[in-house]
């Protein structure tokens, strides 16, 4: 095993946006250890696939044993997962509001204490997470206030994480999509949400993957959200 290869782990690495930031850190030769409940497991000796609701504090701490066990170190946590269930405030369910809660706040908070504690020990690390410009940028197209609440909350602790750690190695950063070609968007819907965006279409996964590998390889910059919205966060 050459030292010099760097860990990466990846929730929510079954599809989607996940499955192409996965194939994108391998092909960087990155160690990559990726999770989500129905994960398939893999041939391939430097992928290793743990299978796990991110939203059960076990999960984060399991995925993380298993990659510091298997590959020895965690430099890099992508917080992936997550779900999204649109609508009008007032039609949410209670049960809408525990699973989207669950998922997307516990699903980013424990994980990422025990990935935090790994990267404390090496001197080193970087988490990024995936928000939304629906944050900061409300549509009356797409009303989404259970988006709002949590990726709110995760885009708030990355900057809180990326203060709080600055001085001891680890740099915490965001990404915030508009709306990308995953399975989370059907098909026939893709020209109309192509439209609410100033660039009149929609993102791919790559185009997320590659801005993650920007912030990767960018060892000046902690504490940004970086927008790939085809201009949403500039205006309409
Ligand atoms: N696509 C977009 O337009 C867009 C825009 C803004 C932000 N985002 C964010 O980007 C991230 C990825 O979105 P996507 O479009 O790739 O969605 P997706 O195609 O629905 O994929 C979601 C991934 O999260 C996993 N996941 C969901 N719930 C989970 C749970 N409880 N425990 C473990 N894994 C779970 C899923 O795997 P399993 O089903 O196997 O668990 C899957 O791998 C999400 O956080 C989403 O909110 C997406």
């Amino acid at each position: 095993m050459s030292s010099e290869q760097k860990v990466v782990v990846v929730t929510g690495a079954s599809r989607g946006l996940g499955e192409a930031i996965v194939k994108a850190y391998r092909h960087r030769n990155f160690r990559v250890v990726g999770t989500s409940r129905s994960i398939a497991s893999s041939s391939d000796p430097d992928f290793l696939t743990i299978r796990g609701d991110i939203a059960d504090p076990e999960t984060g701490r399991r995925v993380i044993d298993a990659a510091l066990e298997r590959f020895g170190r965690v430099d890099t946590l992508i917080n992936n997962a997550g779900i999204f269930i649109p609508g009008p405030f007032e039609k949410y369910t209670e049960q809408n509001y525990k699973d989207v809660l669950a998922t997307n706040l516990n699903g980013f908070f424990f994980i990422t204490q025990n990935a935090i504690a790994a990267m404390l020990k090496q001197g080193s690390g970087h988490v990024v997470q995936i928000t939304t410009t629906l944050v900061e940028y409300a549509n009356s197209n797409v009303p989404a206030l259970l988006a709002s609440i949590t990726k709110g909350g995760v885009t708030a602790a990355t900057r809180g994480l990326a203060i709080e750690y600055a001085s001891r190695g680890i740099r915490v950063n965001a990404v915030a999509p508009g709306m990308i070609k995953t399975p989370l968007h059907a098909p026939e819907t893709h020209e109309a949400v192509g439209m609410l965006h100033p660039l009149k279409r929609m993102g791919e996964p790559e185009d997320i993957a590659q801005a993650i590998l920007y912030l990767e390889d960018a060892n000046f910059v902690t504490g940004e959200i970086l927008h790939v919205d085809g201009g949403q966060i500039a205006g309409h």
